[in-house]
């Protein structure tokens, strides 16, 4: 199959979209959105109330700047309109819904058109080319199917770039280890989270990740660090890359990290515009600067969106591999899993930063949140690794508090807990534990 990670994709495996120059791109670009703006207008009452509240009208954007007049959207929108409010088209034109759960209320619907669901698959076949994957491969998709969008957008994606798809979904975890052995995939689609757990479990089986005939995992639907790269690097032997999207954008596929520069994720521009707004005073921020990425849809046709704030946190930068797309990078968290304690902000992504620098710890955490008189309290609990002896896990302990002392600049009780003793993740994973409104903890 003559692939070689680590080189450029050879031309011919790139697609038209791959291949347009800035120029184009830019071109392009501005022609759809007009038309998104439009249809967005013309087919949506809450868009078309938005944008007379606002005193703008679809042909008062003439250039990609112009964006920058109209209204954002929310997920807040999409609640209130539950559950088809936002969709442009005709029911009998919708082909597929997905629903992301949420943590309260209503869930969020979302649909797609004949052409939505075609666009998603050569977006994310394209983003199975830029990992590393090549038409002929076995793709084990460990991605929850059903409303999650995860299973079934890696699985259409993985058919569209020719590869045979192994439809695993999550869970079942001794059994998808044998799967993985004995169909001998070089693909592998998963939560960076649940691979972690397929990773306990070779090892129960005694079985060594690096003896199977995976070569790349393509890693996403929640934030993941450099450092947790290279742990699933070092012990599977795999390229480890990152995939981005979100169900109210379209699912896995609106980013893809390259796996010759893993340098943050390529938007793929074509389909989406993305911005970064100051998530306080909702400013415009310059590519470079960190801030909440926010998307408008240029393709879609069941539910576009416009300006829809994602919550996520980072910053655009130029791109490399595939230099008419910028790239975001690396996700640092959504604004809803920013702890602050004490007035310090922190997310989980920084505590698994220090954590994977420790030796004698395993990446397996969780992070409490507790309330002691009128103090709130951060207890980070924390796998040891199995050989690790009583000294070097109370060393551990120490070299962590000092680590979230130094480096975030809060101080944090540190639990080293038995090997295995933490709940696994399936999918995604909820590392935080809030316990400050219960009575628990104090
Ligand atoms: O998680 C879509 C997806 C499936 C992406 C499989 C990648 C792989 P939602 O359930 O709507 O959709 O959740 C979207 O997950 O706003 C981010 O906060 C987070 N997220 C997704 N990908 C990444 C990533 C899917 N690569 C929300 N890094 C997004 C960090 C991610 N966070």
């Amino acid at each position: 199959m003559g692939v070689r990670l680590g080189e450029p994709l050879p031309d011919e495996l790139l697609d038209p979209g791959e291949r347009l120059t800035p120029e184009q791109l830019r071109e392009r670009q501005l022609a759809l959105l007009q038309a998104t703006l439009r249809h967005a207008y013309d087919n949506v009452e809450l868009y078309r109330r938005k944008f007379d509240a606002a005193g703008v009208r679809p042909e008062d954007c003439r250039t990609l700047a112009d964006l920058a007049r109209f209204p954002f959207t929310t997920k807040a929108d999409l609640r209130e309109t539950y559950p088809y409010g936002m969709f442009a088209v005709p029911m009998d034109r919708v082909r597929r819904i997905h629903a992301s759960s949420g943590t309260t209320g209503r869930p969020t619907v979302v649909g797609y058109t004949e052409a939505d669901l075609s666009v998603w698959a050569d977006l994310v076949a394209r983003s199975i080319r830029a990992a590393g994957g090549r038409a002929g491969h076995k793709v084990h998709v460990a991605y929850g199917y059903g409303l999650f969008t995860g299973g079934l957008g890696a699985h259409d994606g993985a058919t569209r770039a020719g590869c045979t798809v192994i439809p695993a979904s999550g869970g079942m975890t001794a059994r998808q280890v044998q799967l993985i052995r004995d169909l001998a995939p070089e693909v592998i689609m998963v939560t960076p989270s649940y691979l972690l757990t397929l990773l306990d479990e070779f090892e129960r089986q005694g079985v060594d990740p690096r003896s199977t005939g995976l070569r790349v995992a393509i890693l996403g639907a929640e934030p993941w660090t450099e450092e947790m790269r290279r742990e699933i690097e070092e012990r599977t032997g795999v390229h480890a890359v990152d995939i981005y999207g979100l169900s109210e954008v379209m699912g896995p596929g609106v980013a893809q990290e390259c796996v010759e520069t893993k340098d943050g994720l390529h938007v793929w521009e074509d389909h989406f515009l993305p911005e970064v707004v100051d998530p306080l005073t909702d400013a415009p921020l310059a590519d470079g600067e960190h801030g909440e990425l926010v998307f408008t849809s240029l393709t879609k046709e069941a539910l576009p969106v416009i300006r829809y704030r994602t919550r996520d946190l980072t910053r655009l930068l130029p791109g490399t591999a595939r230099p008419a797309f910028r790239r975001m990078e690396k996700v640092t968290g959504r604004s809803d899993d920013l702890i602050i304690l004490r007035g310090v902000n922190l997310f989980p992504t920084q505590i698994e930063e220090l954590l994977l620098r420790v030796p004698s710890v395993a990446p397996h955490f969780q992070l409490r949140l507790t309330r002691r008189g009128r103090l709130d309290h951060l207890t980070v609990r924390v796998e040891a690794r199995p050989d690790a002896d009583p000294r070097q896990r109370a060393e551990a302990a120490a070299a962590i508090a000092r680590a979230v002392k130094d480096g975030i600049g809060v101080t944090a009780e540190v639990e080293v807990v038995d090997p295995y003793t933490l709940e696994r993740s399936v999918g995604k994973i909820q590392r935080i534990a809030d316990l400050r409104s219960t009575d628990q903890g104090s």
